[in-house]
Formats: C-alpha cells, sequence, structure tokens
C-alpha cells in the first residue's frame, strides 16, 4: 500500500531516518550502555528493532510498560525510571515475582522503599535529584534510603538521575550543568554502593561522559522542537493527513487536538502553508502564495512532541520510499 492510500489521520515512521537515528545513538551507545526510554513510542514492535540492535534492558515510565514490555519477550531488564506507590507498586511487585522479567524500581523516599519492598520489588536503584524540580531524593539521602532498602531485603543496583532541565540548554551550559550534575550523582553512588549510574536523554546524548546507561528514548523518532536540540537524530515521525475543505485563504486539514501532543507547540505543516490554529479535530493552514491545495490532498504534518503524540494513536505504519512496509501498534498506552 501506497503511504497516501492510508485513512488519515495516520501516523507515519520514516523508517531510513528511524533506522539512521538508531545506528547513530548505537554508534556512541553500543549494546546496554543504552537503555531506551519506551515512554517516547509506547510500542513493543519498535522496543524489538531496538533489541535486535543489541539494547536489551530498557527504561519505563508506567506499570503497564512493564507489564507489556515483559509479556512481549522483552523483559530481559526493565527499569522502572518512576516513583509507583499503593496498587502500581503492588502490580510492579506481581510482575517482578512473576519472573517473567527483571525488574528494577526507582525509589527516592522513605515510602516508595516500602512500598518496593511490601509488594516483592527485590531490585532498586535510588533515584537522585540532579537539577530538575521532579523525583528524586536529595543527594545527601541516597545513602540513608540505600541503606533502608538493604535492611528491607532489596538490592541496590546504583542510582539514576535524570538533568532534564538540561536537554534544551545552549551547548557551552549544558556541558558545564551536566557535568556538575554527574559530580552529583557519582558522589550518590558512592554512598549508595552499586555500579549503576543512569540518567541522560536525547538532548544530552553527547555532552553525558558519566552515565553507565543512558535513558534516551525521543531519537529514535523525534520532533521539531527537540530537533533543534539534538540535530544529530532526523525526525522520522510525522502526521499523515487530508485536506477536507479549501476555501482561497484557508485550508482544513483532519488532524486536531486529539492525534498531536500540542504542549511544545504548533504542528510544523509541510507544503501547504503555515499552521494557523489547532482545534480537536482540525488543523487550520493559511495558504501562502501558490500553495493552495484542493480538498482530498494529502499534507505531512510534523508534530512539535513525539512522546504525547504518539500516545494518541492506536498504531504506526512504517513507510519505506512512500510504500508501507509494516505496522507498529502502539500497545503501551494506558496506565
Ligand atoms: C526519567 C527519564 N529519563 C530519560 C528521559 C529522556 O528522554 P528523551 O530521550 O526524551 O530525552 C526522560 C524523558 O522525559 C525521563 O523522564
Amino acid at each position: 500500500m501506497n503511504v497516501d492510500d492510508l485513512p488519515t489521520p495516520a501516523l507515519v515512521v520514516d523508517l531510513d531516518a528511524f533506522d539512521a537515528n538508531v545506528a547513530t545513538m548505537a554508534a556512541r551507545w553500543p549494546a546496554t550502555t543504552l537503555r531506551p526510554h519506551v515512554k517516547a513510542f509506547k510500542s513493543t514492535a519498535l522496543a524489538g528493532r531496538l533489541a535486535a540492535a543489541g539494547h536489551v534492558a530498557f527504561c519505563c515510565a508506567t506499570v503497564r510498560e512493564m507489564e507489556g514490555m515483559a509479556a512481549a519477550g522483552l523483559g530481559h531488564d526493565l527499569l522502572l525510571a518512576n516513583e509507583v506507590l499503593g496498587p502500581a507498586a503492588e502490580r510492579l511487585g506481581a510482575l517482578a515475582r512473576s519472573g517473567e522479567a527483571r525488574v528494577t524500581a526507582a525509589v527516592d523516599s522513605d515510602a516508595t522503599v516500602d512500598a518496593a519492598a511490601d509488594a516483592g520489588v527485590t531490585e532498586v536503584l535510588v533515584d537522585v535529584n540532579i537539577g530538575l524540580p521532579r523525583c528524586g531524593c536529595h543527594p545527601a539521602d541516597a545513602g540513608r534510603l540505600a541503606d533502608r532498602c538493604r535492611s528491607r531485603g532489596m538490592t541496590v543496583r546504583g542510582v539514576m538521575g535524570y538533568e532534564g532541565h538540561l536537554m534544551r540548554e545552549p551547548a557551552a551550559a549544558k556541558a558545564t550543568g551536566v557535568k556538575q550534575a554527574g559530580e552529583l550523582l557519582l558522589t550518590a553512588l558512592e554512598a549508595t554502593g552499586g555500579d549503576v549510574a543512569s540518567g541522560g536523554g536525547t538532548g544530552t546524548w553527547s555532552t553525558n561522559e558519566w552515565a553507565t546507561e543512558l535513558q534516551a528514548g525521543s531519537y529514535c523518532l523525534m520532533d521539531t522542537e527537540y530537533v533543534a536540540h539534538a540535530p544529530e537524530f532526523a525526525i522520522a515521525l510525522s502526521l499523515s493527513t487530508t485536506v477536507i475543505s479549501s476555501s482561497p485563504a484557508w485550508g482544513v486539514l483532519d488532524g486536531g487536538l486529539k492525534c498531536l501532543g500540542m504542549d511544545h507547540g504548533n504542528p510544523t505543516v509541510l507544503g501547504a502553508g503555515e499552521c494557523l490554529f489547532v482545534s480537536d479535530e482540525h488543523i487550520t493552514v493559511g495558504w501562502r502564495h501558490g500553495d493552495w491545495l484542493e480538498p482530498g490532498s494529502r499534507v505531512r504534518v510534523l508534530p512539535a512532541h513525539v512522546d504525547p503524540t504518539v500516545a494518541y494513536h492506536d498504531r504506526m505504519h512504517v513507510v519505506h520510499d512512500g510504500e508501507v512496509v509494516d505496522e507498529w501498534p502502539v500497545d503501551l498506552r494506558g496506565w
């Protein structure tokens, strides 16, 4: 099938761009020095391609992602790089006890340590705050939490710290900031014991010198916002749309808020004017001189934020030379 025969709106992956992104990252972070983050693509089919390229250990953001990866036979070494409590922690423990996957949990408080231990999780990373105001304990508390983990019978594999606040910094500030963040994390690692320092992402893939495993995920598919901060990776993801209405001044595409992550701004419309605004089921484009399109025309739209965009769809259509060659279900959605 040709890409232009897909029912729209359809999420499309350019296979050549995807393969090139995987190869670029693997050249710097081969095998398990990369722990790809599945949150960016939520697809076991895509994860399977990364495993085939040697990256057999993964990060997840939700218990649903952990369970789905294990069920797909991709549970060699799964890190829940996020904090869970209550029923979510119990589900994580059930997965660990099932033996279907090697499960490691991030913990950053007495509450998350106890939830993991109570649920039957046996391996943890102490999550350390290295500058992003989100999860992670104070670096000075890492050793105490590690002791608490061990007193509850769990193995401390090391630490994780995510320098998400630095991904979009200019080069010089990024280099300094990532170095300082690494010093915080490696000091914490001395206090916790273990040999893992997990961290980093697409925006620091070439700056981070301290992670024993990089947690990048966006690099596989990319988006218009992130490409400015990691230009070595190509935008492989687009939305195929159809012009459903066209007046002399503007046109309307059959995409919208329900199929595009919009928190990083408007999408980029290729060859069909400029995106004026996006509503639930519509993208309104203003025609520029000479780019008027008639109803029925196909238009490619580049999303501004990959993660939430993918999460709106139930499949990605994989395209090579204009032909649809594969379909990757987005099977890790939900919670
Ligand atoms: C814990 C964690 N690690 C790593 C990443 C890196 O992902 P990306 O490839 O989008 O930079 C993220 C992204 O949000 C994250 O939350």
